[in-house]
């Protein structure tokens, strides 16, 4: 099948990249000059584990080519939309990009057998597009369209698209299965077949359901560090309950990227506008945004009788295998360190030195975590990056000042290994660990 995939971000760089592979003659559409250069060249605009190989690989069989506009492929059988819907200042998501491009793939000569959206867009949006007399060369778009979201998580976006939990399939047209099917070869995976509505409510319910795992385990925790119980026992007490199971309740400072704090917040502006509020979803958000704020709370405790003293931050990007800052929780914490006078000193294996310039002003980059720690009196680990969990930490513990604090950001370092070698370990949930075995109450805490 001949198939553009219109948008070269995360979601359709991966997706482009893997129909190919899968047999497909693919066109890479992408406006942005700069990315579009980039891409021609060979050069990945983000980093993605395994992406940068197979589409050389791809491009190099001449399987897959990128262009400016879909007017300047060969005519596509099937279009893949997967064009952002950054967030508004109200909450809301900005369609213009996928109108835009929808507009571009109906102004095309000869229209495409199927046309599959695949940018997140709120419950509704097909159906809206649907309704407005859409024509593509005489036939409605309704007998064309299927909105299909797509699941897949940044650092491990191939195995995301080539080994999903579920392939959704909204459409109104069931005669186009037959050409979904085709679209999809070669994945092994359950169907969900509905309506577009529907669909896009289940990527959104997805992945809002997610977020509020974490922010509950994330209010577990900070009952735990009170009471002087560790969150990780619970969570493996809760685990193997195999109606809970375990997944997503790693505590820590809350979810970041460019899907969570966007998809929830989506989620509750459309509920409010439609007038009904969703306080379970806002609490969610709350809880997220209060979490981020107790690193700067933990280190003011901890290191009062130390005004301006240098902390070490060891990652800035949302998780591991990515260098995407969006909505990471490292950006407020780092601006509430400087602002608060202590000198910051940050290293992450992905984040550029000319974005850390940017979006950490003030802050003093290093190359390796054992530069970044020098003279430290605070580390606040904030992406489990291998390199922080295989660290030699007896050596960053020489490298560091009194009072020698781990704020273990993501709860992914052994307290155990750490406390031993003269350092003080803080992670949520898991008390203050002096080495004496349980972790402390707050109050005994205070003591110490
Ligand atoms: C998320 C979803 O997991 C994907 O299924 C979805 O397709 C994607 O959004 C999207 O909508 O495009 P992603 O944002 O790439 O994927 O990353 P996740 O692995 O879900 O992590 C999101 C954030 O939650 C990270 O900051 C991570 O550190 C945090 N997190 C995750 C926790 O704080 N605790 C956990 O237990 C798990």
């Amino acid at each position: 099948m001949r198939v553009s995939v219109v948008g070269q971000g995360y979601v359709g760089l991966t997706a482009a990249a893997c129909l190919a592979d899968q047999g497909h003659l693919v066109t890479g559409v992408e406006r942005d000059p700069e990315r579009l250069r980039s891409l021609q060249r060979g050069v990945l605009p983000f980093s993605e584990p395994g992406l940068p190989e197979l589409v050389f690989g791809m491009t190099t069989e001449g399987r897959l080519r990128f262009v400016r506009a879909c007017a300047e492929g060969p005519q596509p059988d099937a279009v893949v939309l997967a064009v952002g819907s950054p967030q508004l200042p109200s909450g809301g998501a900005d369609l213009r990009q996928v109108s835009a491009a929808m507009a571009e793939i109906l102004s095309l000569r000869e229209s495409p057998a199927m046309v599959v959206v695949k940018s997140t867009v709120p419950p509704g949006t097909s159906s809206r597009l649907l309704t407005t007399d859409t024509r593509m060369n005489g036939r409605s778009l309704r007998e064309r369209y299927v909105y299909s979201p797509e699941f897949l998580s940044q650092g491990s976006a191939l195995d995301g698209w080539r080994n999903p939990a579920r392939i959704v399939v909204g459409t109104e047209t069931p005669s186009l299965l037959p050409l979904v099917e085709d679209l999809y070869r070669g994945i092994d995976a359950p169907w969900v077949l509905t309506t577009p509505t529907n669909a896009e409510m289940i990527k959104y319910a997805s992945n809002a359901f997610l977020a509020t795992r974490i922010s509950f385990i994330n209010e577990i925790a900070n009952l735990c560090d009170e009471i002087g119980a560790s969150v990780d026992d619970v969570i493996r007490g809760i685990a193997l309950d195999p109606r809970l199971g375990g997944d997503f309740l790693r505590p820590g400072v809350g979810y970041g990227g460019s899907c969570f704090p966007k998809d929830t917040k989506a989620l509750a502006h459309l509920s409010n506008l439609k007038g009904r509020a969703m306080p379970l979803l806002e609490s969610v958000i709350a809880v997220n945004n209060a979490q981020r704020i107790r690193v700067t709370q933990l280190i003011d405790e901890e290191l009062a009788d130390r005004p301006g003293a240098t902390i070490a931050v060891l990652g800035l990007s949302f998780k591991p295998d990515t260098d995407d800052i969006r909505e990471a929780p490292s950006i407020p914490i780092v601006s509430d360190l400087l602002a608060s006078g202590y000198r910051v000193q940050v290293w992450d294996p992905a984040v550029s030195g000319s974005v850390v310039e940017t979006a950490y002003p003030g802050a003093v980059r290093f190359l390796n975590t054992r530069d970044a720690v020098e003279g430290a009196a605070a580390v606040i680990v904030l992406t489990e990056w291998p390199q922080v969990l295989a660290a030699d930490w007896s050596e960053l513990a020489e490298r560091m000042r009194e009072p020698r604090l781990v704020v273990d950001g993501r709860n992914c370092l052994d307290p155990n290994r750490l406390v031993p070698l003269g350092l003080r370990y803080r992670g949520f949930g898991r008390g203050l660990q002096t080495g004496a075995g349980t972790p402390l109450t707050l109050a005994e805490q205070a003591q110490t």
